[in-house]
């Protein structure tokens, strides 16, 4: 915490009584910041003290007054005791800290030590790729650097989906109507896995003949396994290329395959421990006594496993390897009941992480699909986010300075529309995709952010001095520049509660904030032709500012850019 919001804690607890703690928990922002720099609240103090909250905030500004060093003044406004830091000292010991030009900066070592497991993306192979699978790789790709920032050791997890009866049916699909050279096409195994549930409505025998599949698949078959393996590849292969593009990375592929023989142990334990019961044939916990109405499904009637028996499987594997403090599921909205059913089993093992255990729940993209279902076609979305964004760039070309290669920009500016568009909502919220909201360089996009990226960028290119990272910054006495010092002295609290509450919807908000805040005040901020100090100040915080967008945006999967 920055010593003037200790300062402002420290004389506003000797004052009122209150604990500092929880006066950090009071303290707000005033709302324009010509009006302040804290405001505290004097709503709770008014029951106590049987006073209007006015009158306290009037008395506590008196009281208070005497005793400020690094912050000037403290104004009663209405119900509020509004403080303002000295902001010459502010600049410097922003602007100044050790990092402030480095890559590193907002960083912190808090989460050292501990581990974050983080599970996402996680597509099914033999199945189409969702627009779910898509927002989970993005909010948990994102949510992976957050952590990272923070000094979390992550492990990123994809939890494929490659082990169940969807095997069966794409194997009765190839046997039937397809050819060995299909094994390799991702799209002749996706047709073949939908022509397989058309041929099923008309002829309910192949649903018994792709369950025999499986079951031989599960008890070893060569054919079966062999078959499997190289539909996984193929798939595998796919996803790889696509993750490339998107940059993001896992620290295992463990998916669901990878708990076959796991699976016997878990469910041995619920045995003995009296848990599991047999439901029409079915191994099953009830757990109609925890307010869960649909029992836990572990084998089905005729032996075979399901995603329920590998999940627990799996938590369990990832608690002894990987020893984490928290382990994340990005997974969709939809799949709440399963989570919660996952959840309270592994509390009825007697497991004490499984508390640790979280569901971050995200809702559903509309207009993103390029087909019909919410099936996405992702390399044909990301082509077409490339060529949008070329597009745009074109149809505003005199805005725009001499590019050295304008399709790796029109591919950074496709992608970053895309994730910021994810990113920016609340993740709980079902959205809209617009291709024209998400690729427009105005408005509340990662275009927009990539852009004021690459202005300053412009500006330090442009200005004709050097960076000195001990300019004099209590020369900067505009109100847009403590308003961007200001923000940038919040990073680090934008990432902790993006954290905490694993919604990187926050970091985005606080980007766009500190974007607007500099196109607002560039042009007061004039660096070029300025009287050398004052320029070397502005430069300086330019750069600074600079430094936070990149890295913010880079936590986000948005590169940032030098020219646009
Ligand atoms: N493959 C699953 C699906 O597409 C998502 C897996 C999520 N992770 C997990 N451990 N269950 O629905």
């Amino acid at each position: 915490m920055n010593l003037f919001r200790q300062e402002a804690l420290d004389v506003l607890s000797r004052h009122t009584g209150l604990e500092p703690g929880k006066i950090d928990a009071l303290l707000e922002r005033p709302p324009k910041s010509e009006l302040g720099d804290f405001a505290f609240p004097c709503f709770q103090l008014a029951k106590e003290l049987k006073k209007a909250p006015p009158q306290i905030a009037e008395e506590l500004a008196e009281k208070v007054a005497g005793e400020l060093e690094l912050l000037t003044e403290a104004r009663a406004l209405g119900p509020y005791l509004n403080l303002f830091v000295n902001r010459q000292e502010f600049a410097r010991s922003i602007l100044h800290a050790p990092g402030a030009l480095d890559e590193d900066i907002g960083t912190s070592s808090e989460g050292e030590g501990k581990v974050i497991a983080i599970d996402f993306s996680s597509p099914n192979i033999a199945k189409p790729f969702h627009v779910g699978h898509l927002r989970s790789t993005i909010i948990g790709s994102t949510l992976y650097r957050i952590f990272s920032s923070l000094g979390y050791e992550c492990v990123g997890i994809n939890h494929l989906g490659d082990w169940g009866t969807q095997f069966g049916k794409q194997i009765v699909g190839l046997k039937h109507w397809g050819a060995e050279k299909d094994l390799e096409d991702l799209d002749a195994l996706n047709a073949l896995y939908v022509r397989y549930h058309e041929e099923e409505e008309k002829n309910p025998e192949l649903a018994d003949e792709a369950r025999d599949w499986f079951r031989r698949q599960e008890a070893g078959d060569p054919e079966a396994l062999a078959l499997w393996e190289k539909i996984r590849q193929t798939s595998l292969d796919y996803f790889k290329k696509i993750y490339d593009r998107l940059s993001v990375r896992f620290d295992h592929y463990t998916g669901e395959s990878f708990f076959n023989d796991k699976m016997d142990a878990v469910v041995e334990r619920a045995d003995s421990l009296g848990l599991t019961s047999v439901s029409e044939g079915a191994l099953v916990i009830d757990l109609e006594a925890h307010g869960i109405d649909a029992p836990a499904l572990l084998r089905k009637a005729d032996g075979a496993t399901l995603y329920m028996t590998r999940d627990l499987a799996a938590a369990c594997h990832r608690k002894k390897t990987y020893k984490f403090e928290k382990l994340l599921y990005v997974v969709g909205t939809a799949q709440s009941l399963h989570f919660r059913q996952l959840f309270k089993v592994l509390e009825l093992m007697e497991e004490p992480w499984a508390k640790d255990c979280v569901h971050v729940n995200f809702g559903l993209v509309q207009g993103m699909s390029s087909r019909k279902g919410n099936v996405i076609y992702l390399e044909e979305l990301l082509d077409e986010a490339r060529n949008r964004a070329k597009e745009y760039m074109s149809a505003n070309v005199d805005k725009r300075p001499e590019l050295e290669d304008e399709e790796a920009v029109a591919e950074a500016v496709g992608i970053a529309a895309i994730f910021f568009s994810d990113l920016s909502k609340q993740r709980i919220k079902d959205y809209n995709f617009s291709w024209e909201r998400a690729i427009s360089f105005e408005g509340d996009t990662g275009p927009y952010l990539m852009n004021a990226h690459a202005r300053i960028a412009g500006i330090i290119r442009k200005c004709g001095i050097e960076l000195d990272p001990d300019a004099d910054v209590t020369l900067l006495e505009e109100q847009s520049a403590h308003d961007l010092v200001s923000l940038i002295s919040r990073y680090t609290d934008a990432l902790r509660e993006a954290a905490k509450t694993c919604e990187p919807s926050i970091l985005a908000a606080y980007l766009l904030d500190l974007a607007r805040a500099l196109h607002s005040g560039y042009k007061e901020l004039r660096v070029k032709g300025e009287e050398k100090k004052i320029a070397a100040a502005r430069l300086l915080l330019l750069a600074v500012v600079k430094n936070v967008l990149a890295s913010g945006m880079k936590i986000l999967g948005i590169k940032p850019l030098e020219k646009m």
